[in-house]
């Protein structure tokens, strides 16, 4: 890992600003806000309970959770603060949602409403989630907005994401500077993710996957925030195809 990785961190120190950029043409998907009602409810909450959030951190909400709006999902935000951000995501995912905050200021169990769960703890003690998880066994969507050091972070994956139902979304934020060591730890679950023992016969044309590929879909860094994605039926194998009857010679 030593090398390559001092390499890549150097290459992307060194980038150079690209002429692509003045031309005014790109391809895919814009990621700017606009049309996004996450930021439409940020932008209007001028007043009222706070919501404390990095701005391109909206766009990636959207892009991974846009699809579980107007559906029943169960959602767990770490760290609740002042409030504002559970009535954000109850008016994003609709009615069909049912919120659960947990804080370690007992001050946050002022937020609990009908639709919002509020649980007083310590998002780095185990004990704390298996008590969470006895009464909340499953959920969704998760956001780790909590206390942001690498063990809290750390303790609550390994705790929650097994926890995720298919097809849910775990999001860790807050990962930030460079060598953070919660971002080392996601890079280890990315070379999970890659496993292939090329010892077993077959496997350039079937891997059979690790628990952990078979039920995690993708990995997805950003500024300060890695993005999991489980798939939604597990996936025990991986074939490589082909289709066509006419091939090169030169590679077999
Ligand atoms: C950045 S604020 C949350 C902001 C909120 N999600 C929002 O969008 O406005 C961080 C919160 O994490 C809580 N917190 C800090 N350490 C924690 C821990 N060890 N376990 C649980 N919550 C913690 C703090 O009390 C604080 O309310």
């Amino acid at each position: 890992m030593g090398r390559p990785y001092r390499k890549g961190s150097k290459f992307a120190a060194e980038w150079q600003p690209s002429e692509l950029l003045s031309d005014g043409q790109f391809s895919g998907r814009s990621t700017s806000n606009a049309s996004n009602p996450l930021w439409d409810y940020f932008e209007a909450n001028t007043e009222g309970p706070g919501i404390w959030k990095w701005k391109h951190y909206f766009e990636i909400y959207h892009r991974h959770l846009g699809r579980f709006i107007g559906k029943k999902v169960d959602m767990l935000e770490i760290g609740i603060f002042s409030g504002g951000s559970l009535g954000m995501w109850k008016s994003y995912f609709g009615s069909g949602c049912h919120i659960y905050g947990v804080d370690i200021e007992e001050a946050c169990k002022a937020y609990e409403s009908d639709s919002v769960s509020v649980y007083i703890g310590d998002q780095e003690d185990s004990v704390f989630w298996d008590k969470f998880i006895s009464e909340v066994p499953h959920i969704d969507v998760l956001i780790d907005d909590g206390g942001h050091t690498p063990e809290q972070q750390m303790v609550t994956l390994e705790k929650m994401l097994p926890r995720i139902r298919p097809g849910g979304v775990y999001i860790c934020e807050d990962v930030h500077a460079i060598n953070h060591r919660f971002a080392a730890y996601a890079a280890g679950l990315v070379s999970e993710l890659n496993a292939m023992d090329y010892s077993r016969p077959g496997i350039e044309d079937n891997v059979k996957t690790s628990t952990f590929q078979s039920e995690c879909h993708s990995i997805h860094f950003y500024p300060f925030s890695v993005v999991i994605e489980k798939h939604a039926e597990a996936q025990h194998e991986l074939p490589n195809l082909r289709r066509g009857t006419q091939w090169q010679p030169f590679y077999e």
